[in-house]
């Protein structure tokens, strides 16, 4: 059987066998969930980059730009990473340039680690993402964002959402995984109280954020889409 891991922190990564797994990057709140909706509206690709100032330079290209620093939108840019500006129509058949604190990082990470596929995972296409990854027989890492390379409790929930519905179609011999899973199943059922328990949500909170981004994300399935690494884009391919 293929091995599932769970990874907490990019900054663990350099501790795991990376290369040749398929690694589902996780950042719930909310470079992944804003993602999935702009796939779901039919963006075309997404091209992730590690800082808003390599992110800008793409705006010459008929680019949508998009970044956020610390939760917050970037002076100069079209969006910042609310799936709320995510989910514009006129964004079908665009491409968007994303740039965000943890996220396109994490993505990066995976990607100079040598992974066979990077993929994208949020509560908001969580089915399309477990069948596919069952349907795939690889060995795979679930790496979750955190924030600036400390644990969140809201990427680790997700991780563990997943670990407890495909397990049983894998030899899972780690405890972060079994943590995970342990997780969300003590709090499946308590999920949003728990997420806006996080430091993430309070940020939301203290910048007053006019939108529930917290509700917004933990919408299960709502974007049944997914997103994967081809080329340096990504496109969706469900
Ligand atoms: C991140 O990169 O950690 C998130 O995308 C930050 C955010 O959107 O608030």
């Amino acid at each position: 059987m293929k091995n599932l891991e769970v990874v907490v922190s990019p900054a663990l990564l350099p501790f795991y066998h990376v290369k040749n797994k398929t690694v589902v990057v996780i950042d719930i709140l909310r470079a992944t969930s804003s993602m999935c909706v702009a796939f779901k509206i039919g963006v075309e690709k997404i091209l992730t980059l590690a800082s808003a100032e390599e992110c800008k330079l793409f705006k010459e290209f008929d680019f949508i730009i998009a970044a956020e620093k610390d939760a917050i939108k970037v002076a100069g840019f079209d969006l910042g990473n609310s799936p709320f500006e995510f989910e514009n129509p006129l964004f079908a058949g665009k491409n968007i340039a994303l740039a965000t604190t943890n996220g396109t990082k994490a993505i990066k990470y995976a990607n100079e680690n040598g992974a066979s596929a990077i993929v994208i995972g949020s509560f908001l296409n969580i089915d399309v993402l477990c069948n596919w990854l069952i349907e795939q027989n690889n060995d795979i890492i679930l790496l979750c964002a955190g924030w600036k390379n400390k644990f969140n409790i809201e990427d680790t929930l997700f991780a563990g959402a997943v670990v407890n519905k495909i397990e049983s179609n894998f030899n899972v011999d780690c405890d972060s995984a079994l943590a995970a899973k342990l997780l969300y199943v003590s709090n499946k059922n308590n999920l949003e109280n728990l997420v806006r328990a996080s430091s993430h949500a309070k940020r939301f909170q203290l910048q007053s954020f006019q939108t529930d981004d917290v509700k917004y994300c933990l919408q299960m399935n709502s974007a049944p889409v997914l997103p994967i690494l081809e080329d340096n884009y990504f496109k969706k391919i469900i």
